[in-house]
């Protein structure tokens, strides 16, 4: 459980550092069971998340240690975790039935939890193991995959980041060449392939919508660098305009965070790269519309922080969420703030109003919390954001301490679960 509270703030102005991506890093740690050696991440992000995952990891028999701002992970020997308490937790721990199944011949995991967004299945992680060679069954709730791992041509129906993730690990040491059609593009599958490429992995054409893979025996070790949170710098860039601010979002890709940023400038945001990073200033003028999509479309994950902006911007904006079906919770959440949202079905439609008032909220998830957050920044008054899930931590490394150091007033005045800081 953690709690904020959020005042009215000044224009932010400074430089926050934006930290290692969440998405990026999650699968990165998946693919360390792939081999024998040690995998090295460099600047792990502190998110209960990755604490999470690593925990379902150490369960795999993976063994970690973090020194010197580097996560170390050694598989000597993997097997799949007993209990599935801990994968249910968390949708990414279905990262691991890939390079359980192609390492071992089998992977037992549980159907995964996470966000309450919408009812994810992971029907496309199954249906691509199965073309590779993999029997499935199910057994008191988890799920049972065993075979060995053969190249094949696999179509998703939807570009799921997590089923091409999934797939690409265990195609990694599945005999022949599997090719993934309609695969998903976002800048984590381009950063995970060329992590797996630096283990000795043979993949081509990561980040476009085929992705091809060449099977080898065995991967090795490695050290990886991965890619900045881009919808860490896409959240601060909101909270810049959305207070009048000037932010330098130190270390943030500009190349990841297009579509953002063409919104934001439609809506008179000024953006520009730096050497130092991305600069975000200004105020938004003019109401947008916005349909969340695949990578390069508009991330989903940026849909709460980019509403709350609207809502403090002049004219009726329009929201279509076109990737998860119940993502609009914070929209009744900011109604308590003042927030002029119609929601219909996947629509959402936002008046701009003059005036937002501090009001006690509930962050129902990870992207909602952080828009409140966001909203308080812009609202009269106190904003009390509850966060009784622990939303937040999972993927904001102690946001409050970076929005107070641009000048936010904002308190963490109840901690998350023990060990959201340490790994
Ligand atoms: C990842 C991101 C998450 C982001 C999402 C969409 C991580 C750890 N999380 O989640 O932050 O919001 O991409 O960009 O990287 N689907 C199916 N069957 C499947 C798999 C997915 O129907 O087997 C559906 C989902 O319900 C959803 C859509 O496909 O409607 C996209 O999901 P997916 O791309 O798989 O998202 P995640 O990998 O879970």
């Amino acid at each position: 459980m953690a709690r904020f509270t959020v005042r009215e703030s000044p224009p932010l102005r400074g430089t926050v550092r934006i930290g290692t991506s969440k998405n990026a890093v999650l699968p990165i740690m998946a693919a360390a069971l792939l081999t024998q050696e040690e995998v090295r991440i460099k600047s792990p992000p502190r998110l209960s998340d990755v604490r999470t995952l690593l925990q379902v990891l150490q369960e795999c028999g993976c063994e970690s240690d973090l020194e010197e701002g580097e996560l170390r992970l050694r598989a000597g020997h993997v097997r799949s975790p007993e209990s599935c308490e801990r994968m249910r937790r968390m949708r990414a721990s279905v990262l691991v039935m890939g390079p359980l199944l192609a390492r071992e011949g089998q992977a037992r995991v549980s159907m995964p939890g996470g966000c309450a967004i919408g009812q994810r299945p992971i029907d496309q992680h199954l249906k691509g193991m199965e073309a590779l060679g993999a029997r499935i069954s199910m057994d008191h709730g988890g799920v049972v995959l065993q075979g060995r791992l053969r190249g094949a041509a696999i179509y998703l129906d939807m570009p799921s980041v997590g089923a091409t993730e999934n797939l690409m690990m265990a195609a990694c040491l599945a005999e022949g060449t599997t090719r993934i059609e309609n695969a998903a593009k976002e800048p984590e599958i381009v950063d995970l392939a060329a992590c797996l490429s630096s283990m000795g992995a043979r993949i081509a054409g990561a980040g476009t919508s085929t992705v091809t893979i060449e099977g080898v025996k065995r991967l090795h070790g490695a050290q990886y660098t991965p890619i900045t949170d881009r919808i860490e710098a896409g959240t601060m860039a909101c909270a810049a305009a959305l207070t009048g601010g000037d932010l330098l979002l130190a270390g943030a890709r500009s190349d990841h965070l297009r579509s953002l940023l063409f919104k934001l400038t439609e809506a008179g945001v000024h953006a520009a790269d730096t050497p130092q990073g991305l600069r975000v200033s200004g105020r938004a003028g003019r109401a947008m519309e916005v349909r969340t999509m695949a990578y390069p479309g508009f991330p989903t994950d940026l849909q709460a922080p980019l509403m709350v902006l609207c809502c403090r911007t002049p004219g009726t904006s329009v929201f279509l969420e076109t990737i998860f079906e119940n993502r609009y919770m914070h929209a009744a959440e900011l109604a308590r703030m003042g927030a002029r949202i119609r929601v219909e079905d996947r629509v959402a439609i936002v008046e701009g109003v003059r005036e937002l008032t501090g009001a006690a909220v509930r962050a129902t998830d990870l992207r909602a919390g952080a828009a409140l957050l966001l909203a308080g920044l812009c609202a009269r008054g106190e904003t009390l954001v509850e966060d009784d899930g622990g939303h937040i931590d999972r993927g904001y490394e102690r946001i409050e301490e970076k929005l107070r150091a641009v000048g936010a007033d904002i308190n963490r005045v109840c901690e998350s679960a023990p060990g959201y800081s340490e790994f």
